[in-house]
């Protein structure tokens, strides 16, 4: 295939462009609406330009290299139908996916990540380093679960919610659309949409 283009030149971007790399998927470089980076290099490749000059660099795929829930699917909705059958995924060699999961478009799964048996990862999730999903999980389009946190099996993620750093949550709980966990907490109960909780047990 023609290489997949990086959309975002950030920190996350980075991880991205190390996992295709250590996948042996060439990477034509990054595109980012910050115009005082364009030129530079990030690992190497190049920053091209700003993300309306896509379809320029002829790409074979695209994948997100933001880390923001909201600026993820603002990028996605921009780009629209013309890319759906462009959007890639992006799973370390040293994460543990288990054969029965769904993967959509789009998913990030970082290194030291487990998912487990019939849990489902809705398009442009994002499990990040070292976190575990078990068995049963419904994960929505562009959640995050962030580095080290770790899902009980049975649980519904809502789409664009956000599980902080090293949280925990309970089986079988259902966490709402744009839900917000914070780092370190630990959920035993559902949490509404768009509701921040935090703390051990977590509360609003
Ligand atoms: C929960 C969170 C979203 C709240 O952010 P915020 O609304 O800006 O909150 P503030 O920093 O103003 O803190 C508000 C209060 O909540 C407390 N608080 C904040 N985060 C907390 C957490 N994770 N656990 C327990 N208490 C927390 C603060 O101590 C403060 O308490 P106080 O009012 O008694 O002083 C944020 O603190 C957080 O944990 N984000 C996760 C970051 C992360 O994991 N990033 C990973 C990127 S890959």
């Amino acid at each position: 295939m023609s290489g997949v283009l990086i959309l975002g030149a950030g920190g996350h971007a980075k991880v991205i462009a190390d996992i295709l790399s250590c996948q042996g998927v060439p990477v034509i470089g990054f595109l980012d609406d910050n115009t005082a980076i364009w030129g530079a290099t990030r690992l190497g490749l190049p920053i091209l330009g700003g993300i309306a000059t896509w379809r320029e660099h002829l790409p074979g795929g695209l994948i997100l290299g933001i880390g923001d829930i909201i600026a993820r699917q603002a990028v996605v909705e921009r780009l629209g139908p013309q890319a759906y059958d462009l959007w890639c995924t992006a799973v370390h060699p040293r994460a543990t996916v288990a054969n029965s999961v769904r993967l959509g478009r789009g998913v990030a799964v970082m290194a030291g990540a487990v998912v487990n048996p019939d849990t489902s990862l809705g398009d442009h999730s994002v499990i990040n380093t070292g976190a575990t999903v078990d068995h049963d999980c419904i994960i929505g389009e562009y959640a995050h679960i962030g580095p080290g946190a770790h899902l009980a099996g049975g649980i519904r993620i809502g789409q664009g919610a956000f599980i902080g750093i090293g949280a925990n949550v309970a089986p079988w709980l259902t966490l709402g659309a744009g839900a917000i966990v914070g780092a370190g907490s630990a959920v035993i109960g559902d949490v509404p949409a768009r509701v921040v909780v935090k703390g051990v047990p977590a509360h609003q």
